[in-house]
C-alpha cells in the first residue's frame, strides 16, 4: 500500500466510526515545500514553492441534521459542528475547527452556501514542521465545500478563500504562497507565483534533481513567531521608499535613498529586493538542473533569511552549513518556510539524496540537542477530487 492508499483508508475509516456510513467523495489537497522566494509573497513578490506528497484528505457526505460537522482523526477524533443555515458563523477555540469554520464562511461571502454535511479529516503533513499542514487543511475544506455546494471554484480562488480564512479567522497574517501552492501545484513542476498579478505558471523541476526536506525537530508556530512584525518592517519600508509594496522597489535605489529608514527595515528591505531576483535566476537553474547555480543562489537566500531578515536559528544555520560543505556544487541547500525552526530543503543531483539524509541522520544527529529528520519528497498535483 502506498502512503496515499493509506490515508484513503484512514480517512474512510474515520467517516465511518464517525457517521456508520460510506463518504460520497473524497478530495486531497497537499502541503508544500518553498524552493526559493522566501518572504516575498506578502511583498507582492515572487515565490518557487511546489506542492508535495503529503496531502490532508477530506471524506465527505450529505447530511440532514442541519449543521456542517467535522471529525478529525488526527486530533484524537475531536469533532465540531456548526449551523449550516444561521447568518453567522462563530469561533471555536481549536485552530482545527477555526479552519473549517472560516473557510465555511468566506465561501457564504462569495455567495456559496454549503449545504449541512458531514466531514472527516485525516492528513499525513507533519504538523508544525513548515510544510503548511494548514493550508493544505484549508484548501482541501475549501474543494470540499464547494463541490458539497455544486459550486465550480477555480484553484487560484479555493487558495485565495482557505487565505482569507486564515488572515481573517484563524487569525495569522500569512501570504498566498502557500495555498496558492497547494492549490495549484503540478505534478513534477514548481509553481511560480507573481503575487502581484497572481499569475502563475509550472516550472519543471529538472528529472536530475531530487527534492531532499529535512525536519529540523524545533517545532514553530506561525501565529507566534514574529511573522507579523517582520510584515510590517516591510511596509515600513516600502512607505519610506515611496512604493506600495517592495516589490516595485528598484534595488538601485536601495542604499542611496536608505536616508535615516532604520537598520532593521533596511535589511528587510534588501532581503525582499534581492530575493526576487535570486527566484528570477533559480528559474533556470531548477528547470536545467544546474546545481552549482544552486548551490550559490541558495546559499545566499540563506545567508540573507539569516543576516538581513533574521529568521533563522543557530541550530538552522549549523545544519545548513555542514550540508553545504558536504553537497558542495551538486546542489543546495537552505532553511525553508517562515523560518524560527520548522524546515531545511535540500536540491541535490538524485545520486546525492540518500547520501543527503544519511549526513542528517547519522552525523548531524549524533551531535545536536535535537534530532533531525530526512526524507525524498516529489513534486506534486494540487488540490483535487480523489474519488
Ligand atoms: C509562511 C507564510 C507564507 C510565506 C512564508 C515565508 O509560510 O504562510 O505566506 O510568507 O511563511 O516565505
Amino acid at each position: 500500500m502506498t502512503p496515499r492508499d493509506i490515508l484513503i483508508e484512514r480517512v474512510s475509516a474515520a467517516f465511518r466510526r464517525a457517521y456508520g456510513e460510506e463518504p460520497v467523495r473524497i478530495v486531497a489537497a497537499p502541503g508544500r515545500v518553498n524552493l526559493i522566494g522566501e518572504h516575498c509573497d506578502y511583498n507582492d513578490g515572487l515565490v518557487l514553492p511546489c506542492a508535495i506528497d503529503r496531502e490532508t484528505m477530506i471524506a465527505i457526505g450529505p447530511a440532514h441534521h442541519g449543521e456542517i460537522r467535522s471529525f478529525a482523526a488526527d486530533f484524537d477524533d475531536d469533532s465540531d459542528g456548526f449551523s449550516a443555515t444561521a447568518g453567522v458563523i462563530d469561533h471555536a477555540e481549536a485552530d482545527w475547527k477555526n479552519h473549517i469554520r472560516g473557510v465555511a464562511h468566506f465561501l457564504r461571502e462569495r455567495g456559496i452556501q454549503p449545504p449541512a454535511a458531514n466531514l472527516a479529516i485525516a492528513g499525513n503533513v507533519p504538523m508544525g514542521a513548515g510544510l503548511s499542514s494548514s493550508a493544505s487543511l484549508g484548501v482541501a475544506i475549501a474543494l470540499a465545500l464547494s463541490m458539497h455546494a455544486d459550486a465550480k471554484v477555480d484553484p487560484g480562488d479555493l487558495a485565495r478563500i482557505a487565505q482569507q480564512s486564515e488572515n481573517d479567522f484563524v487569525g495569522c497574517a500569512c501570504g498566498i504562497m502557500d495555498q496558492m501552492a497547494s492549490a495549484c501545484g503540478t505534478e513534477g513542476a514548481a509553481v511560480l507565483i507573481d503575487c502581484q498579478s497572481m499569475k502563475q505558471r509550472a516550472v519543471p523541476i529538472s528529472e536530475s534533481l531530487a527534492i531532499v526536506i529535512i525536519e529540523s525537530g524545533i517545532q514553530r508556530i506561525l501565529t507566534d513567531s514574529p511573522f507579523n512584525t517582520r510584515r510590517a518592517e516591510c511596509e515600513a519600508a516600502a512607505e519610506h521608499y515611496g512604493v506600495d509594496a517592495l516589490r516595485n522597489l528598484d534595488p538601485a535605489r536601495l542604499e542611496p535613498e536608505r536616508g535615516d529608514l532604520d537598520e532593521a527595515c533596511f535589511r528587510r528591505a534588501r532581503h525582499v529586493v534581492t530575493e526576487i531576483a535570486r527566484v528570477r535566476r533559480g528559474i533556470d537553474a531548477f528547470t536545467t538542473g544546474d546545481t552549482a547555480s544552486l548551490a550559490e543562489i541558495m546559499a545566499a537566500s540563506h545567508a540573507s533569511l539569516r543576516d538581513d531578515f533574521q529568521v533563522s536559528i543557530p541550530p538552522i544555520d549549523q545544519m545548513v552549513a555542514m550540508l553545504a560543505e558536504k553537497i558542495g556544487d551538486r546542489g543546495g541547500v537552505r532553511m525553508t518556510g517562515a523560518g524560527f525552526g520548522g524546515c531545511l530543503v535540500a536540491v541535490v543531483e538524485k545520486s546525492l539524496a540518500e547520501d543527503v539524509i544519511g549526513w542528517v541522520e547519522h552525523d548531524h544527529n549524533r551531535m545536536a540537542e535535537v534530532q533531525a529528520s530526512a526524507g525524498i519528497y516529489l513534486p506534486s498535483k494540487g488540490a483535487h477530487l480523489l474519488r
